[in-house]
């Protein structure tokens, strides 16, 4: 089933001759991507094997067996550089996904690369900045009450954001029709962690605050 945070991811890709989705699971995004003639080839990966045996299936039930390939193994491992012209990694913790374009980085640097943290995506930001890549592009979608962010990446410099508020709000992000409903996410994530660190027995008062700070700076 294609949900609002797939279609997002889907509508986000380019045409590419090859996409690559790692941690494939369903297989949904290389099949709809195959399908629709937005990618002539795909490899769907998976860590595990009853992921992969879940997207085979659904891979011959769409009948592209001759374009999709299924490929077991950890990360970015599994494709050589430049061999996928589009790199997806969705529904992944942002520090996996950290962890898999530092494993392989430069295949991560040969192709663009589309990238859905769960969380954690301040740290993502601030990773793929600092490490020779530009965020070219991020979308948000919403899921019931799940906000999701979407980043469309490729190697290359960028300015690093002036202020720490802008890894987790980035300001190309403020037209957008749900920016609204992440700034709720995130003044929701701030008070819990602020009110998790005022009720502490031993308060890290150089944490609470950075994130009273932080909360400052979202209500300007
Ligand atoms: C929650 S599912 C996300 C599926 C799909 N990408 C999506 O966005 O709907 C995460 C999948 O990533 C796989 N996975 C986790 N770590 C991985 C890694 N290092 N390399 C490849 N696959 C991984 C898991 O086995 C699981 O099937």
């Amino acid at each position: 089933m294609i949900t609002p945070r797939l279609q997002s991811i889907l509508d986000m890709s380019d045409k590419a001759a090859v996409t690559a989705d790692i941690g494939t699971d369903h297989a949904y995004i290389p099949i709809e991507l195959v399908r629709s003639g937005m990618s002539e080839k795909a490899i769907a990966s998976d860590i595990k094997k009853g992921p992969l045996e879940i997207a085979h299936r659904n891979i011959s039930e769409a009948g592209l067996e001759d374009k999709i390939e299924t490929r077991l193994g950890a990360g970015l491992s599994i494709v050589a550089p430049g061999e996928a012209d589009q790199i997806i990694i969705a529904g992944m913790g942002g520090e996996m996904i950290e962890s898999i374009i530092s494993g392989d980085i430069n295949t991560a640097r040969s192709s663009r690369l589309l990238l859905q943290p769960m969380n954690s995506q301040y740290e993502l930001r601030r990773f793929l900045i600092k490490n020779g890549f530009r965020i070219t592009g991020e979308d948000i979608a919403l899921e019931g009450f799940k906000i999701y962010n979407i980043l469309s990446v490729e190697s290359g410099s960028q300015e690093p954001f002036k202020r720490d508020i802008d890894y987790h709000l980035p300001p190309y992000l403020k037209g957008h029709p749900l920016y609204r409903q992440l700034l709720e996410k995130k003044r929701r994530e701030f008070e819990k962690i602020i009110s998790g660190l005022e009720r502490s027995k031993a308060p890290d008062n150089e944490r609470l605050e950075k994130y009273r700070g932080l909360l400052k700076e979202m209500a300007k």
